[in-house]
């Protein structure tokens, strides 16, 4: 089906209504992007996970296509097979109000030059040319067929935004400086290189998550000898970068629950469930963690939510409860459990402050330095630089 036999343009403002509804939409610029820039032609299909974990296709074929691609909602549109034969996401079309809550945060100009991390689709990339120009918006993605895809989709549209092949860590020096830099996967670390490729006064956004939840999107402002700026208030997730095109290493757990050193647990099971002590507990590790789940070794066993780090330190708790407690089970130097229970003591002493209290400062030595309300703070926490 072709853009303009598709009857899209009531979606699209359908769409941009929902959007400004929830408050996020609140330029004309933007409200006009959405409403010129064809979501369907981005997305001629989308996966969706089912209860039993396979996943089924919704392409242009099927009765309620257009429908779907035109809610504000994030659609998976590559998926990539693993070394042990799992399906796993590796590409998506974020959805459209995270987008703009993020293109209204970068007080983007029309004067900006504008790279993007993460071309994806290239819906993103179709709506920053529709705004700016191709010519001033570059766009990289680690995905060679995504970028080919992208291409031609825009390129079908009269948009002539820079794309390239490449891992996004690097940014594109050849096309530097930038006014704004936007990643739209997630980094464990701001890489150094995106600081060096902004000009003095521009800015970076990007979603800082050493662990799965474990972090926020954070606005940061390039100073000569620094990035300094906030999180967001509201919390979003991206899904992490990745070093090669296809699938990502399948995650191994090599370890027994039941050999660990015992305790017991009241706080949250799931990293979802305490976001910002889960982050301060990132400063206490020397890794990010790795977070899945283990089954029941057999009958009357427990099943586990299990942590890793990469010094081989693990904890597992049981997802069942006894009186309000959990069995914990650690093991390695990195006491991964105590750490979070000292992180969510002092988040609690703290006040429990929620994202907009907290800020970063990353330096060209790469040190990444967490702090509350102002970067002077008597309460500020390292992570460590070594991934
Ligand atoms: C959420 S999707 C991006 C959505 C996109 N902006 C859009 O409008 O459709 C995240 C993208 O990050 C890409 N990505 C992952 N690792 C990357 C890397 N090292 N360099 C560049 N892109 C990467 C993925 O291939 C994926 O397409």
């Amino acid at each position: 089906m072709t853009a303009t036999a598709t009857p899209w343009r009531p979606h699209a403002h359908r769409l941009a209504d929902d959007i400004a509804t929830d408050g996020v939409l609140r330029s004309p610029q933007w409200r006009a992007a959405l409403e010129t820039i064809p979501r369907h032609v981005f997305v001629p299909r989308f996966y969706t996970q089912q209860p039993d974990g396979h996943w089924s296709e919704t392409g242009h074929d099927s009765p309620d296509w257009l429908d779907q691609v035109y809610r504000n909602q994030p659609l998976i549109t590559a998926l990539a097979t693993t070394a042990r034969g799992n399906q796993v996401t590796v590409s998506s079309s974020t959805k459209p109000g995270l987008m703009i809550r993020m293109l209204e945060a970068l007080d983007i100009q029309d004067s900006h030059r504008v790279l993007e991390i993460g071309t994806g689709t290239g819906y993103n990339a179709g709506l920053l040319a529709h705004r700016l120009g191709g010519d001033q918006v570059c766009s990289v993605d680690i995905g060679a067929d995504l970028v080919a895809a992208a291409r031609t989709r825009l390129h079908s549209l009269g948009l002539y935004p820079a794309l390239d092949i490449a891992h996004g860590g690097a940014g594109l020096p050849g096309h530097a400086p930038f006014d704004r830099i936007i990643a739209t996967c997630s980094v464990p670390a701001i890489p150094w290189a995106w600081a060096e490729q902004t000009r003095e006064g521009g800015l970076i956004l990007a979603d800082l998550k050493r662990s799965v939840h474990a972090g926020n999107l954070v606005l940061l402002a390039r100073h000569a000898d620094r990035l300094q700026g906030r999180f967001l208030p509201r919390w979003a997730g991206f899904m992490a970068i990745r070093d090669t095109d296809g699938a990502p290493p399948d995650l191994r757990i090599d370890l027994t629950p039941e050999d660990g050193d015992r305790s017991t647990t009241a706080l949250p099971l799931h990293p979802w469930e305490s976001l910002i002590p889960w982050m301060l507990t990132h400063a206490r590790l020397p890794s990010p963690l790795t977070f899945g789940y283990r089954g029941a070794a057999g009958a009357g066993g427990h099943q586990w939510a299990v942590f890793t780090a990469t010094d081989g330190s693990w904890c597992a708790v049981a997802k069942d409860s006894r009186d309000g407690r959990r069995e914990v089970r650690q093991q390695g130097a990195s006491r991964i459990w105590d750490e979070f229970e000292n992180a969510h003591k002092q988040w609690l002493d703290l006040g429990q402050p929620q994202w907009d209290r907290f800020g970063l400062t990353v330096t060209p030595d790469a040190a990444h330095q967490l702090w509350l309300d102002d970067p002077d703070s008597e309460h500020h926490w390292t992570l460590a630089t070594t991934l």
